[in-house]
C-alpha cells in the first residue's frame, strides 16, 4: 500500500502536514503492529495525529536472484544484499571478505531494465555494501546462478579453476562475478578492459598470475607464451629462457579442454521484470525496516517534499559513503531517501558548452559519456572531460563505480574525492534545488570560499561541466597507497587559462583532497599569480605560496604531512611542465616546452595486462601416464571454488536455535578493568546471554610460557583488541549491536609499552633471549679494513587472509561432547584448548576442518583462544554458538607478523669479502608470548641467507609490549633478518665501491660448508640458481639498459636488484613434524583418504591424492578426500613451515603401501584384474581395507647452550631479479619485470608449486613495500581493512613474471624427491625492495646526495619520495631557506 490511494494528488496536501508534523518533537521508532497507521511524510512519528490508515506499511520488494523471483514482504533497508543472499536465500557462494567495498570478495552482477531506451544494463557491484531496498525490480546474479556442477560449470569457472587461478578460493566467486560480468556486456573483451574488471578483487593467495592467465583466455588478443615452449614467446627473450638442453615444460594448463564462451547459454534478463518496469507506472517506495525508513520518490517534487519533511535524512545512491558510516562510524538516520529513480538526477544532457550529468548518475557512466564525449569533440574542448576520466579510471574498482553516484562524491566531501578538485577547478556548476527554489552553485564556491554551502533541504540535482576553451588547460594527480583501488594521500585539481594568444595568466585554479577535512583551494597562490608569464619565474614563487596557504588552511602538521607537501608542490611543478609543454605545441618558436631528460615526468604508470611464463622439468617418458606426480593437476577443490559451492564455516546451514556471537574488546592499551555493565546490551532485542570469564568453568589462561594466553580479560587489559567479553545473540546483527552497548570502565596502568624502542627502555622482554655465536667476532673486528653499523626497521604484517576467522560451536546434547567447525591450521590445538577450557577430555571434543579460506601462520593459536570462548559460550548457552570476526575485529585482535628492528656492526675487507658481523634483532611480540621466541630463534637461525660468515654474534630479542599479540607469518622470522642482512651487503656493496652482486657472490656459500649454528650444507643449487637467474633475467644486459634510462630521465628512473635465497626446511625438533593418515578402500573401490594436514590454499590435499594414486596406482578421481577431523587423525601437527605436504605426504605414503602390501598376494594370484576385482575379492578373504600410516618426523634438534644443532632438514635455494621504475616527483613506482629461478626438487605438482611460489613473492612484495600497519600513540590500530591496509592486487604484480624451477635437482630427504616450499618464495619479495633503492641509489647520485642512506620497510611511496630529496623536499621542511636553483635547472635543461 502506498500514499497514491490518498488522492489523485496527495502531495500538497501531505507537503502541509509534513510541515506541521516536523515541527512536532523528535522522531520516534516506527510503527509496530496494532499501532495506528500515520502519514508517510511523518510516518516515523507515532505522536503524529494526521493518522492516514494504512500509509505507513511497507511495500513489497520485488526482485529476482538467478532467475526466481523473491517477494520480499518485509524488506529491512539496513539490510544488504550480501547477508540477504548468505542468511535469507542461503547461498553462501557470495563471500565475506571485509563489508566495506574494498576487497571485491562479495561481487555480483546486477541487472536492470530502461524501458525508455529499451535496455538491459548489467554491472558487478559489491553485495556487502549494496541495500536490499535499492534492488527493486533489478535481478541478481550470483555465483551460484553463473554455473554449478550439477547442470553446467560455466567457462568463466572452468577456466579459473583449470589454470590455477584458486587457492584457498575464498576470492575466486567475486573473481568469476568480476569476469563473467565483463562477458557479458563484451564477449570478446582488450586485455585493458580485463585487467580493469580484476582492480576491485583482492587475492591474498595467487599472486594474482593463473588469474590474469584464465582471463587472457577471453581476451580478443592472443597470449603466446602459455602455448610455445620453443616458440618466440612474449617476453622476448625465449634464447635466454630455454636450454634447450633441458627436458622442460611451460604449459600448466592446457586451452584444448576448455568449453567455448556461449553467450547465448546465459540466463536472461527475466521479462516479468520488464514487463514490470514497462506497463507498471512508477510510484514512490518505501521500506520499514526495524529501525529505519526507505523511501524511494519517483518525482523531483515529491524528494523535494520529502526533503523539506526531513532535512537531515541523507540522500542513498550508491550506499559507498553512506554505508561505510552507518557500518563502521556508528552512524544512524532513521529515514533515508533514494533518489536513483528520478529522472530529472540521471539526465545526461549534451548542451552548447558543456555537459550536464545527473547527480545520481554512476561513477562507471560519468566515464563512459565523458570517455564519448572525448572520442567526439575536439580536444581544446575535452581537457576537463579529459581530467575527470584520468580520476575516474582509478577511483575505486568497477565494482564501485558502477554504483557509486557523481552526487554522492561530490556530496560527501570527503577529503579524498578525486573528483571535487577538477571540478571545483574547471568552474563546474552545480544544479541545486530544495521546494520552491533552484539555483546554480559554482563547485569552487563551496571549496575556495566555504560561504556558499548547501543547505540540508537542498539537493543535488544536476551538474554542469563545461567544455574546456582555447588557451584553457587542465589536470588532474592523485597519489595513493595503492594505484588502484585505493583513497588518494593527496589529489588535486588544476587549470589555467590564458589571455588569448600568450602565456599570460588570466585564471588560475588549484584545489587539492586528502590535505584537510575536505577539498581546499590555493587562493593566495591564484590570486598572486594571474596576470603573470607562465615561465620558470613563478615556479619557485608558486610553490612557497601553496605551502602558505595550506599552511593557513591547517595542514602544519600531522600524519604524512611533509609527504603531503612535498606532493602539492610535485604536482603543481608536473602541471607546469605539462603546460610548459602544451604551449610549445601551440607556437614551438615562443614558448621552449620542456627538456628532454624531464620528458617522461608526463607520462604516468598504467597498468597493463601482465605477461608471464613459467618453466618446470618435464616428466620422465618412462612414467606411466596414469601416474599424477610431477604432472601440473588442478587444485581438487578448484571448480568448487569457482561455483561457490566449496563450504567454508560460515557457509555451513545454522543449527536449529543457534546464537551469534558479538565480541567486546579493550579500548585501552594497559588498564584495570573497574566494571562492566552490560545492562543496555541485555535490553537489544535478541541477546541471550553475555559471556565473561567468570563462565570458563575451567581453563581461561594457558600456560605456555611464564606469561599466559588469555581467552577472556580478567581484571585487566594488556592491549586494545583484547576480548573483554561476548554477547550471544539469534542474530550477528543483534550480537554487534549489544556489544557495542556493553560499558566498561578503566583504570589506567602504567606502563603503555607500544613500540620496540620502548620495550628496551623497560627491559620488557620475553624469556629466553638467545644468542648465536660462531668464530672469534672481537678478534675478527680487529684485523678488517672497514667497519660500518647501521640500524633497519622493519613494520609488521596483517595476514588478510580472505575467510576472517571463524568458528562453529555445537553441543552434542550427551557425554559433554561437543562439534567444533574451525577455520584453522591446527586442528588438535583447537580440540586441546578447548577441552581445557571446558574442563572435559579431549575425547569429548570434535573438531572439524573442510578448508580454510587462507592462513599464513594466522590461524593457529588465535584460532584456540577463539574456539574456545566459542565453545564457552556454547557450553553456558547449550545452543550452537556461531563466531564469525569482522574484518575490523579480525586485523584488530588477532596480531600479525613481527615489527623487527634490526642494530648491525659488519666488518669487510676493501675487497668485498665478509669477516665479522655483531648485530641484535628485536622483534615486538605484542601483549603475549604466542611464538614469538620461537619466532626470534628462527630469525637467528637464517639470519645468514646465502651467505657464510666467518665471524658472528647475534643475539635475538623478543619484547613484550602492549600491542595485540604477534604470531606465526609465513617465513616466521626469516623475512625480517634476512632482509637486514641483505641491507648490510648492500651497504657494503656502497662502501666498497663493488655492485652489490659482486659482494654477494664474494660472500656467497661456496662448497660445503657449515652454517653458523655447525650445520652442513651443501649450497650447489644456490649457486646454480643465482647463475640460472642472472642468465634468464639477462642481468647485465638490463643494468646496462637501466643505466642509460637513467641518464637520459631525471624524473624517472629505473632500478634493478638481485637477490639470491637459502631458506632451511625444519621445524626443529622431532615430534613436531610426525604426521598420520588414515585411508579406507571401500567395497566398490572407492577411496577415503585423510590426513591431519590442512588445506588452506596450498594444494595439500590434491598432493595427497596424486601420492595415494601413485601408490596405489589408481586414477586419482577413485580417490575422495572428505575433511580433517581430530576424531580420524588424532593428536596431528600444524599445518606450519611448508612442512604439510612433506610429513602427511609419508604418512599418506605409508598408510597406502600397507593396503598394497595387503592387496598384494590378491594381484598376484590375478594380475590381469582390476582394482574393483582385488577389492572385492579382498573383502571376500575378509583383508582389512583400512590402514593408517605413520611418519615418525624429521630427526631435528638445536642445542641453544652450544649454539649449533641440526635444526633442519634440508634448504631450498633460489634467486630473484627484479626491475622497477620509480616517479621521483611522487614516490610511486611500477613493477616491471621479475626473474625467479627456485631449487624445489622434483615438485609433485608444477601448477601448486610454481602458484606458492608466485603468491608468496607477491606477498612479500606487499610486506617490503607496500603494508603498513598504523597504530595511534594509545595504541589503537588504525588500518582495519582493506580501505585502510593496502595488500597488493592485480596493479602491483610485475609486469613480465617468470618463474622457473630448476632442474634436475633432487632431494633425498622427502616424499619423491620434493621440497616443501610454501613459505620460501616470501623474502624474494625483497628483490623489489632492492631494485627501489638501486633506482634511489641512482636519483641520489645523480644528486649527489649523501651516501650511505638507510631505508626501512616498507620502501612506500612516502620514504621513496623522502629519499629522492629535491628543492621541493628542502622546501616543505624549509621553506624559508630553500633555494629552487635545481627547479630551475631541471626547466632549462642545464
Ligand atoms: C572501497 C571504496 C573505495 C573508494 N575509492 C575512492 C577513490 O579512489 N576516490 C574517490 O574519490 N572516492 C572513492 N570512494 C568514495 C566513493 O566515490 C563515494 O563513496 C561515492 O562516490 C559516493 O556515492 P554514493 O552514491 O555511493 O553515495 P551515498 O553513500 O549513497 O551517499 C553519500 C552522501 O551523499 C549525499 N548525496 C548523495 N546524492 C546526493 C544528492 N543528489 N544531493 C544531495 N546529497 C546527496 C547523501 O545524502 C549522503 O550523505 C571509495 C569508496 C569506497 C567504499
Ligand atoms: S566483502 Fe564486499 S567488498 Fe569486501
Ligand atoms: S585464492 Fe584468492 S584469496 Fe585465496
Amino acid at each position: 500500500m502506498n500514499l497514491l490511494w490518498l488522492s489523485p494528488s496527495p502531495l500538497p496536501l501531505l507537503a502541509r502536514n509534513v510541515r506541521e508534523c516536523s515541527r512536532r518533537g523528535e522522531l520516534r521508532p516506527p510503527a509496530r503492529p496494532g499501532r495506528p497507521r500515520i502519514c508517510w511524510p511523518c510516518c516515523l512519528r507515532l505522536s503524529c495525529t494526521m493518522s492516514l490508515r494504512g500509509a505507513a506499511a511497507s511495500d513489497e520488494l520485488v526482485f529476482y536472484v538467478n532467475g526466481k523471483k523473491i517477494v520480499e514482504k518485509n524488506a529491512d533497508p539496513e539490510r544488504m544484499l550480501l547477508s540477504y543472499l548468505r542468511k535469507r536465500l542461503r547461498l553462501t557462494g557470495t563471500k565475506y571478505g571485509c563489508g566495506a567495498g574494498g576487497c571485491g570478495s562479495c561481487t555480483v552482477m546486477i541487472s536492470t531494465y530502461e524501458p525508455a531506451l529499451k535496455k538491459i544494463r548489467h554491472y558487478s557491484a559489491n553485495a556487502c555494501l549494496l541495500p536490499i531496498c535499492s534492488l527493486y525490480g533489478a535481478a541478481v546474479t550470483t555465483v551460484e546462478g553463473v554455473g554449478n556442477t550439477k547442470t553446467r560449470v560455466h567457462p568463466v569457472q572452468e577456466r579459473l579453476a583449470k589454470c590455477h587461478g584458486s587457492q584457498c578460493g575464498f576470492c575466486t566467486p567475486g573473481m568469476v562475478m568480476s569476469i563473467y560480468t565483463l562477458l557479458r556486456n563484451h564477449p570478446e573483451p582488450t586485455s585493458e578492459q580485463m585487467i580493469a574488471a580484476l582492480a576491485g578483487n583482492l587475492c591474498r593467495c595467487t599472486g594474482y598470475r593463473p588469474i590474469v592467465d584464465a582471463c587472457k583466455t577471453f581476451c580478443e588478443e592472443s597470449v603466446c607464451c602459455q602455448k610455445k615452449a620453443n616458440g618466440k614467446c612474449c617476453l622476448g627473450q625465449e634464447d635466454d629462457l630455454f636450454d634447450m638442453e633441458e627436458k622442460v615444460s611451460t604449459r600448466l594448463f592446457s586451452t584444448d579442454e576448455f568449453q567455448p564462451l556461449d553467450p547465448t547459454q546465459e540466463l536472461i534478463f527475466p521479462p516479468k521484470l520488464m514487463r514490470m518496469a514497462e506497463n507498471q507506472p512508477k510510484r514512490t517506495l518505501f521500506f520499514h525496516g526495524e529501525r529505519m525508513v526507505w523511501i524511494s520518490p519517483v518525482s523531483l517534487d515529491e524528494l523535494l517534499d520529502l526533503k523539506a519533511a526531513h532535512p537531515k535524512a541523507p540522500l542513498v545512491v550508491g550506499n559507498t559513503s553512506l554505508g561505510p558510516e552507518m557500518k563502521f562510524r556508528g552512524v544512524f538516520h532513521p529515514v533515508v531517501i533514494a533518489p536513483a529513480r528520478i529522472p530529472d538526477l540521471t539526465v545526461v544532457k549534451y548542451t552548447d558548452d558543456g555537459l550536464t550529468l545527473g547527480a545520481a548518475c554512476s561513477l562507471a557512466l560519468v566515464k563512459d559519456t565523458l570517455t564519448n564525449v572525448i572520442s567526439e569533440l575536439p580536444e581544446e574542448k575535452t581537457k576537463i572531460f579529459c581530467a575527470l576520466v584520468q580520476q575516474l579510471r582509478t577511483l575505486g574498482g568497477e565494482q564501485l563505480r558502477n554504483v557509486a553516484s557523481l552526487g554522492g562524491n561530490i556530496m560527501s566531501r570527503k577529503s579524498t574525492s578525486d573528483l571535487n578538485p577538477v571540478l571545483a577547478a574547471s568552474n563546474c556548476m552545480l544544479n541545486v534545488a530544495s521546494r520552491g527554489r533552484k539555483r546554480q552553485i559554482p563547485l569552487s564556491d563551496i571549496f575556495a570560499d566555504g560561504d556558499n554551502t548547501i543547505a540540508p533541504e537542498e539537493i543535488l540535482v544536476s551538474v554542469h561541466i563545461p567544455h574546456s576553451r582555447k588557451g584553457e588547460y587542465v589536470s588532474a594527480f592523485r597519489q595513493a597507497p595503492r594505484r588502484e583501488n585505493s583513497l588518494s594521500i593527496i589529489n588535486a585539481g588544476m587549470r589555467v587559462l590564458f589571455e588569448e594568444d600568450t602565456d599570460i595568466i588570466k585564471e588560475l585554479s588549484i584545489f587539492f583532497g586528502g590535505a584537510a577535512s575536505t577539498t581546499i583551494c590555493a587562493k593566495q597562490t591564484c590570486r598572486t599569480l594571474t596576470g603573470r608569464h607562465w615561465n620558470e619565474e613563478i615556479l619557485d614563487e608558486a610553490c612557497r605560496l601553496i605551502l602558505k596557504d595550506i599552511a593557513l588552511l591547517g595542514l602544519a602538521s600531522g600524519e604524512k604531512a611533509d609527504y603531503k607537501k612535498t606532493l602539492m608542490v610535485s604536482f603543481f611543478y608536473r602541471f607546469f611542465l605539462e603546460v610548459l609543454q602544451l604551449l610549445k605545441t601551440t607556437d614551438p618558436c615562443l614558448y621552449p616546452g620542456i627538456p628532454m631528460e624531464c620528458m617522461s615526468v608526463l607520462q604516468d604508470f598504467t597498468t597493463k595486462m601482465p605477461q608471464s611464463i613459467q618453466i618446470y622439468q618435464d616428466i620422465d617418458a618412462s612414467q606411466s601416464p596414469q601416474d599424477p606426480i610431477g604432472r601440473p593437476i588442478m587444485h581438487q577443490s578448484g571448480i568448487k571454488h569457482a561455483t561457490g559451492e566449496a563450504v567454508y564455516v560460515d557457509d555451513l546451514p545454522s543449527v536449529d536455535g543457534e546464537l551469534f556471537l558479538g565480541v567486546v574488546t579493550s579500548s585501552r592499551a594497559h588498564a584495570k578493568i573497574v566494571s562492566i555493565d552490560t545492562s543496555e546490551a541485555l535490553k537489544v532485542p535478541g541477546v541471550f546471554d553475555i559471556i565473561t570469564a567468570q563462565d570458563v568453568p575451567a581453563t581461561n589462561e594457558f600456560y605456555y610460557s611464564s606469561d599466559p594466553e588469555i581467552v577472556l580479560a580478567r581484571n585487566k587489559v594488556i592491549c586494545v583488541g583484547q576480548i573483554v567479553c561476548a554477547v550471544a545473540a539469534d542474530s550477528d546483527v543483534h550480537a554487534k549491536q549489544a556489544a557495542a552497548k556493553v560499558k566498561i570502565k578503566y583504570e589506567g596502568l602504567e606502563p603503555v609499552i607500544l613500540t620496540i624502542e620502548e620495550a628496551i627502555k623497560h627491559n620488557s622482554f620475553f624469556e629466553p633471549k638467545r644468542k648465536l655465536e660462531h668464530g672469534n667476532v672481537d678478534q675478527a673486528f680487529g684485523a678488517v679494513d672497514n667497519i660500518i653499523e647501521g640500524e633497519m626497521h622493519i613494520g609488521g604484517q596483517e595476514h588478510f587472509y580472505m575467510e576472517t576467522q571463524s568458528v562453529l560451536a555445537v553441543p552434542r546434547g550427551e557425554d559433554k561432547e561437543m562439534d567444533l567447525y574451525v577455520s584453522t591450521q591446527h586442528p588438535a590445538t583447537i580440540q586441546e584448548m578447548v577441552a581445557a577450557s571446558l574442563g572435559v577430555p579431549a575425547n569429548r571434543i570434535m573438531c572439524h576442518v573442510r578448508r580454510v579460506g587462507g592462513a599464513f601462520g594466522g590461524k593457529l593459536l588465535k584460532a584456540g583462544l577463539l574456539a574456545s570462548l566459542t565453545a564457552v559460550a556454547a557450553n553456558k548457552t547449550s545452543r550452537a554458538v556461531r563466531l564469525i570476526l569482522s574484518r575490523g575485529e579480525d586485523m584488530l585482535i588477532t596480531g600479525g607478523r613481527h615489527p623487527f628492528i634490526g642494530k648491525y656492526k659488519v666488518g669487510f675487507m676493501n675487497d668485498g669479502r665478509i669477516r665479522a658481523l655483531d648485530a641484535k634483532y628485536y622483534i615486538n611480540g605484542g601483549c603475549t608470548p604466542d611464538e614469538s621466541v620461537v619466532v626470534a630463534e628462527v630469525s637467528l637461525l637464517k639470519m645468514d641467507n646465502a651467505y657464510k660468515i666467518p665471524n658472528l654474534r647475534c643475539w635475538a630479542y623478543a619484547c613484550k609490549t602492549n600491542l595485540p599479540s604477534n604470531t606465526a607469518f609465513r617465513g616466521f622470522g626469516f623475512p625480517q633478518s634476512a632482509l637486514v642482512t641483505e641491507t648490510w651487503i648492500t651497504a657494503v656493496a656502497d662502501k666498497t665501491g663493488l655492485s652489490p652482486e659482486k659482494v654477494r657472490e664474494i660472500n656467497m656459500y661456496k662448497e660445503e660448508e657449515q652454517t653458523h649454528f655447525k650445520q652442513k650444507l651443501d649450497p650447489q643449487n644456490l649457486i646454480r640458481c643465482w647463475n640460472e637467474c642472472l642468465e634468464k633475467s639477462a642481468y647485465y644486459r638490463r643494468k646496462t639498459a637501466v643505466s642509460e634510462f637513467n641518464k637520459q630521465n631525471y624524473w624517472k628512473k629505473k632500478g634493478i636488484a638481485i637477490v639470491p635465497l637459502k631458506f632451511p626446511f625444519g621445524l626443529g625438533t622431532r615430534h613436531l613434524s610426525q604426521a598420520a593418515a588414515l585411508v579406507h578402500i571401500y567395497t566398490d573401490g572407492s577411496v577415503l583418504l585423510t590426513h591431519g594436514g590442512i588445506e588452506m590454499g596450498q594444494g595439500i590435499h590434491t598432493k595427497m591424492i596424486q601420492v595415494a594414486s601413485r601408490e596405489l596406482k589408481i586414477p586419482m578421481s577413485c580417490i575422495h578426500f572428505c575433511e580433517t577431523s581430530t576424531t580420524t587423525v588424532p593428536n596431528a601437527c600444524a599445518s606450519v613451515g611448508s612442512a604439510g605436504t612433506d610429513v602427511n605426504g609419508m604418512a599418506v605414503k605409508d598408510a597406502c603401501q600397507t593396503l598394497l602390501k595387503r592387496l598384494q598376494p590378491i594381484i598376484n594370484k590375478n594380475p590381469k584384474g582390476t582394482w574393483n576385482d582385488w577389492i572385492k575379492e579382498a573383502f571376500e578373504q575378509s583383508v582389512s581395507l583400512s590402514a593408517t600410516g605413520y611418519f615418525r618426523g624429521y630427526n631435528e634438534s638445536m642445542d641453544w647452550e652450544k649454539g649449533e644443532g641440526h635444526p633442519f632438514t634440508y634448504f631450498i635455494y633460489g634467486a630473484a631479479c627484479s626491475e622497477v621504475e620509480i616517479d621521483c616527483l611522487t614516490g610511486d613506482h611500477k613493477n616491471l619485470r621479475t626473474d625467479i629461478v627456485m631449487d624445489i626438487g622434483c615438485s609433485i605438482n608444477p601448477a601448486v608449486d610454481i602458484g606458492q611460489i608466485e603468491g608468496a613473492f607477491v606477498q612479500g612484495i606487499g610486506l617490503y613495500t607496500m603494508e603498513e600497519l598504523k597504530y595511534s600513540p594509545e595504541g589503537v590500530l588504525c588500518t582495519w581493512g582493506p580501505n585502510q591496509y593496502k595488500i597488493p592486487a592485480v596493479c602491483d604484480i610485475p609486469e613480465q613474471f617468470s618463474v622457473s624451477l630448476l632442474s634436475p635437482s633432487q632431494n633425498p630427504h622427502a616424499i619423491y624427491a620434493s621440497k616443501g616450499i610454501g613459505e620460501a618464495g616470501l623474502f624474494l619479495g625483497c628483490s623489489v625492495f632492492f631494485a627501489l633503492r638501486d633506482a634511489i641509489t641512482s636519483v641520489r647520485n645523480e644528486r649527489g646526495l649523501k651516501k650511505p642512506f638507510a631505508l626501512n620497510s616498507p620502501l612506500t611511496a612516502e620514504q621513496i619520495r623522502a629519499s629522492c630529496a629535491d628543492d621541493f623536499t628542502e622546501m616543505v621542511t624549509n621553506i624559508e631557506s630553500a633555494s629552487c636553483a635545481a627547479l630551475a635547472m631541471c626547466v632549462n635543461g642545464k
